[in-house]
């Protein structure tokens, strides 16, 4: 693979990795501009690389398409809008319109509050609320009818318009004190409370449960009509909202119209008070031109339209002092900075720690003890530091030096390109750091057994590896402290019931670097046994290139992430946690799905490109396989079949060079005998 080439798969890895951060755990770790700037990088590259614009566009979009749930094909695509953050970026907006339009005037826009929520396509067919369905990857979403039907979110019919299709957009969200009221119940039932209120209106509206949506609160804002057939409507987006309001659907009460692009700004800047005093949560402004008539005129790119821009507030900042610095040791050795901070309220909550990420980042801000910072939160979530107010600092304030010992086992460091590191494994830090990993959520979910639990099993029980949690016996767990014999025969049931999660669940949670739940699902769906890992990473360590060629075959599995796992695989530490959790009964294989050869799949290559409108990619291989055939991530004259989504791009053209047969999902459905 080309140098280039795995830098982009690198940039495409790391986003999906802060997306998942961001949509899936509302934890990010970087700012939305940061995230911005990584994306625009991507698809800069990607553009002299020759990969076409759509496909550019699309592999940075996302996804919230959740198991379980339909998908149903957009009629008009759900488009994202371009970010402003100043004039300039809005006024090289407006030359744009002047360009594309050949006029040179004051244009007329519509300002609103850009809602932070979830976005929804509502279709009204003779006035009945007939279909709702998420955003998705922007070409097909999930199918949540029921769910807003059920939650009251929005109207199940329209006041006065009874004949026709219109489709609507908008967004669903939680206001605030429906937000709290929900995380009031779940700490009183001692759950984990919800980050934000759009985390939470997006869980709220992927349950499967719809009926349980009543009275909890989550309503909509509409702002756009996507398309309508059967019926006549205005062509200006003021007049398209009043339309709205009087169908009934909610519209927001803080648009103005503005002429020039200077005066929408000064509406959106002077609009921080009345958003601090809002019920529910706003990221920016959209900015759009009124004039419909001259939409088709703008057009828009693969990815947004040209009619219209979002501008984004700046994110809250705070000055505080840094009272200290403590370094935390992470499950894979990881020294991370850590600021302690006196309280300061940020963005609705009190902040007290903030992330320095590494030495390097610590050094570059130079940010010292006792200095006055500015702080603010990544994704309006994780607090940070962003710089030292230099004017403030006092006399005689030293240097932060890199620590030369780990703070938890005094081992040496080592230093790697960015992070230090503590080289030994088994560090308590990091020891308990990697169990408390292992038990979470994310990995075997076993209940019970908490950080806390954690923390007492490594200090009293000796216990320091995954294996040694599943000799853990209701005698030894009753020895610690606050720990009844209820408790301990619930931790001991939940470990046995843990042996069965399957192959997936114990390698994502066996600290492996980049082998989190996704990559392990993956792994699993072409790797039926933890044996098969470590045959291919022995093979690899042998010099056969086709070992890591095998993971690079799948899809999103970059050069950099394949040698690392190939490594851990083929390490002893890795080899004997496997084997003794093998031998105490731990699952260690994904089940077979029985295979059922098919002609003309048996023996054929799949290559598999851009959104099918049912099926995900690795599903779609899973079956695949399991009618004999094979999959490979890349188009070459070996390939028998090329099937292809919504949005392929540079693998359909290439094909299309080759001559390779290239198919649809349908078709492959009826290949498979699934038709
Ligand atoms: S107009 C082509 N208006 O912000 C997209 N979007 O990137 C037309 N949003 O995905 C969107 N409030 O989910 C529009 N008043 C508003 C909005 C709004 C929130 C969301 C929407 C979209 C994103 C823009």
């Amino acid at each position: 693979m080309a140098k280039q080439d795995k830098t982009l798969s690198d940039l495409e890895a790391q986003l999906r990795y802060h997306d998942e951060l961001y949509y899936a755990k509302a934890e990010p770790e970087i700012t939305d501009a940061q995230y911005d700037e990584m994306r625009e990088q991507y698809i800069a590259l990607a553009e002299t690389l020759g990969i076409p614009d759509e496909e550019r566009y699309s592999r940075t979009l996302g996804d919230d398409h959740s198991d379980g749930f339909k998908r149903i094909e957009h009629a008009v695509p759900m488009l994202s809008l371009e970010k402003a953050y100043n004039l300039e970026d809005l006024q090289r907006f407006e030359r744009g319109l002047e360009r594309m339009l050949e006029t040179v005037e004051q244009f007329e826009y519509v300002v609103e509050p850009k809602i932070d929520g979830m976005s929804v396509s509502l279709t009204y067919v003779d006035g009945t609320l007939k279909q709702a369905v998420t955003r998705g990857n922007g070409v097909a979403g999930d199918e949540i009818t029921a769910q807003v039907k059920a939650s009251g979110a929005a109207p199940l019919k329209l006041k006065t318009c009874k004949k026709g299709l219109v489709e609507v957009r908008g967004e669903l969200y939680l206001p605030h004190d429906a937000f709290e009221q929900m995380n009031k119940e779940l700490a009183e039932r001692e759950e984990k409370l919800l980050v934000n209120p759009r985390n939470a209106c997006a869980g709220l509206m992927k349950r499967k449960d719809a009926k349980s949506l009543k009275g909890l609160g989550v309503q909509s804002f509409l702002y756009h009509i996507a398309r309508f057939e059967g019926m006549e409507l205005p062509e200006s987006q003021w007049q398209r909202l009043e339309w709205l309001n009087k169908q009934g659907l909610s519209t927001n009460e803080h648009t103005v119209k503005a002429n020039g692009v200077a005066a929408a700004l000064n509406y959106c800047e002077d609009f921080t008070p009345i958003r601090d005093g809002l019920s529910y949560d706003i990221d920016g402004m959209v900015i759009k031109l009124d004039d419909i008539k001259r939409y088709k005129d703008l057009g828009e790119t693969s990815h947004h339209p040209r009619w219209g821009i979002a501008w984004k507030f700046p994110a809250e900042r705070k000055e505080t002092k840094l009272l200290g610095i403590t370094v935390q040791v992470g499950k894979s050795g990881k020294l991370t900075p850590v600021a302690e901070l006196e309280p300061v309220f940020l963005a609705g909550t009190t902040v007290a720690r903030a992330s320095l990420h590494n030495f390097v980042e610590l050094a570059r801000k130079d940010v010292r003890i006792g200095d006055t910072v500015l702080v603010e939160k990544a994704g309006e979530i994780i607090p940070q530091v962003v710089s030292v107010v230099s004017e403030k600092r006092p006399k005689g304030l030293k240097k932060v030096e890199q620590p030369s010992q780990c703070p938890e086992c005094n081992t040496g460091t080592i230093a790697g390109d960015i992070f230090i590191y503590c080289p030994n494994p088994t560090c308590p830090a990091q020891v308990r750091e990697r169990l408390r990993h292992f038990t979470s959520k994310a990995a075997m979910d076993i209940e019970g057994l908490g950080p806390a639990v954690i923390d007492q099993v490594v200090e009293h029980l000796d216990v320091c590896s995954p294996a040694d949690l599943f000799r853990l016996n209701q005698e030894r767990l009753i020895t610690l402290e606050r720990m009844g014999q209820k408790s301990a025969d619930n931790i001991v049931a939940a470990l046995e019931s843990a042996k069965q999660r399957g192959l997936a669940k114990v390698l994502a949670g066996l600290s492996i670097s980049q082998l989190g739940g996704k990559l392990a699902e993956d792994l699993t769906a072409h790797f039926a046994s933890a044996d098969q890992l470590i045959d291919l990473a022995k093979r690899h360590a042998d010099g056969d290139e086709s070992a890591a060629a095998a993971l690079i075959a799948i899809d999103g599995v970059a050069e950099t992430t394949a040698e690392t796992v190939l490594q851990a695989f083929a390490s002893p530490e890795i080899q004997e946690v496997l084997s003794a959790l093998a031998a105490l009964g731990v699952v260690l294989e994904e089940e077979k799905q029985e295979l059922q050869e098919r002609e003309g799949v048996t023996g054929k290559t799949f290559v598999l490109t851009g959104t099918m409108p049912n099926w995900g990619r690795s599903e779609a291989a899973g079956y695949i396989k399991a009618a004999g055939g094979k999959t490979s991530g890349s188009v070459s004259k070996k390939t028998d079949y090329l099937v292809a989504g919504e949005k392929a791009g540079s693998k359909l053209t290439k094909a299309e060079g080759l001559g390779v047969t290239i198919i649809d999902e349908a078709k492959l459905k009826a290949l498979l005998g699934m038709g």
